[in-house]
């Protein structure tokens, strides 16, 4: 069977997104992917590849994770009940035992699913707690899909057709931090919203100091600070939590994606107790948040035995030394490359930003315009269609396509680190001018044009 006739395509097109597949087929995708293990992922013919995405950063433990499994399987088995919210309920309150002393002084936690429900949580807690109603976001911000996340959402393209959105939601540059003194000085704010490294608009690492500071400007304007590290925390920028890195403790702490063992969503907003009590301390108001699904048996067990693994295999030391051998492996191999702006990130979040330099030919000098454009719609995409074919699993980030992002899961070994960069470095070597590169992708739409944009 061929990825074009294979019916998962079909029926993804039919029922659930016929653009997305659409889109695909104009690159030429042709796969289906159907099993995954570890590091590893399978296509429909049998063919492996090594995923450097790990589901956008939520696979800290690789797919599938056999302690994992193995966790739900018992809690499966152990007939306790799944969702209770009549009463304290045993599996909840060991999971946020847990994070307590991972996190101090952040020791309530507000469970939820999703990353985007996180936030709002964290979104919601702050006007509770403060009894103010503007939020501080950055530019460039991801920070979920709803409503409420969509308002501190910081790209334009993402949240326009969604708009009015909740009001008194107000954006800064990021890493600027006259921009948000200024805006601590304009209103009364009931918090500031940041990630610690900005990975989908292109794995954006803030000025060294910049979040305690941030930090530092919050208190002294009575505001809280919050840290969305779904995507950066676990062990994944070489700390547990990124914030440690700067020492810039938040009042509220927003984790998910990888919290739930890379097979079930479980997400949180920590906070400190004043804060919560003063949020939903007293009797008429301690349910003012929540949701059926919040602090659920299974994703508990999945949570709690991620924890563990992270700690018992040293991943958060393991994503330390195989991020800086990528980082390094990465820079000295690219350095020099006409269409390499840079190679940048912390741990195991890597960003390369492609687009024109100083060395990057005729093209570049003669019409900038037209090859930054192209870069910032096709070369992302392009590496990372060459890549798939060369056996690797990688993105763009989804706000900046010029930035290929390289977040494998924490288990990765040096070896495959060694693979990755020789892949990129080895296509990115074959096109050292833009022309090159254009012919290539121009050809490939060509070929896709003439077979009608089959998948
Ligand atoms: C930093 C950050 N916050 C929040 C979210 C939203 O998480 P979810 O997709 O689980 O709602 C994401 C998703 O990529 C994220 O990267």
């Amino acid at each position: 069977m061929t990825a074009r006739n294979h019916p998962v395509v079909e029926a993804y097109a039919a029922h659930v997104s016929p653009a997305f597949v659409k889109l695909l087929g104009a690159l030429g995708y042709g796969r289906v992917f159907v099993r995954a293990k570890g590091t590893r992922l399978w296509d429909h013919d049998g063919r492996e590849y090594l995923d450097l995405l790990a589901g956008f950063g939520s696979m800290n433990l690789g797919h599938n994770p056999e302690a994992v499994i193995e966790a739900v399987r018992a809690a499966l088995d152990d007939g306790a009940p799944s969702i209770l919210h009549v009463g304290p309920h045993g599996p909840a309150a060991d999971l946020a035992a847990d994070l307590a002393r991972l996190a101090p002084p952040l020791t309530r936690c507000l469970f939820s699913t999703s990353g985007g429900e996180a936030v709002e949580s964290a979104m919601k807690l702050a006007r509770a707690a403060t009894g103010r109603t503007a939020i501080v976001y950055a530019d460039g911000g991801f920070h979920g899909t709803g409503l409420g996340s969509l308002s501190v959402m910081g790209s334009r393209r993402m949240r326009a057709p969604f708009e009015p959105l909740v009001p008194d939601c107000h954006a800064v540059a990021f890493g600027d931090l006259d921009a948000l003194r200024k805006a601590l000085r304009k209103r009364p704010v009931a918090a500031v919203l940041l990630e610690p490294i900005q990975v989908e608009a292109g794995v954006v690492v803030p000025p060294a100091g910049y979040l305690a500071e941030a930090r530092a400007l919050c208190h002294a304007h009575g505001a809280l600070f919050v840290l969305d590290e779904v995507q950066t925390g676990l062990g994944r920028t070489g700390a547990l939590f990124a914030y440690q890195h700067d020492d810039a403790v938040p009042d509220v702490l927003v984790l998910g994606k990888a919290l739930g063992g890379s097979i079930l969503p479980v997400s949180c907003a920590l906070t400190t107790p004043a804060i919560h009590d003063r949020a939903y301390g007293r009797v008429d108001r301690f349910d003012l948040h929540g949701s059926t699904f919040s602090g659920y048996a299974l994703g508990c067990a999945a949570a709690r035995a991620t924890l563990r693994a992270i700690a018992d295999h040293g991943l958060v030391d393991a994503a330390r030394a195989r991020g800086e051998r990528l980082l390094l492996g990465l820079r000295s191999r690219l350095a020099g490359h006409p269409f390499v702006r840079g190679v940048r990130g912390r741990g195991l979040i890597v960003g390369i930003e492609l687009g024109p330099t100083a060395k990057g030919g005729v093209l570049s000098r003669l019409l900038p315009g037209v090859v930054a454009g192209v870069s910032r719609q096709v070369f992302g995409q392009w590496l990372a269609l060459r890549l798939l074919e060369a056996g690797f699993v990688a993105q763009p980030a989804s706000s900046q396509w010029n930035v290929l992002r390289i977040e494998p899961a924490l288990t990765v070994t040096d070896d495959e680190i060694d693979r990755a960069i020789d892949a990129i470095a080895t296509i990115l070597g074959e096109y050292r001018d833009l022309g090159a590169l254009l012919a290539d992708a121009g050809a490939r739409l060509g070929a896709q044009a003439i077979g009608g944009f089959g998948f």
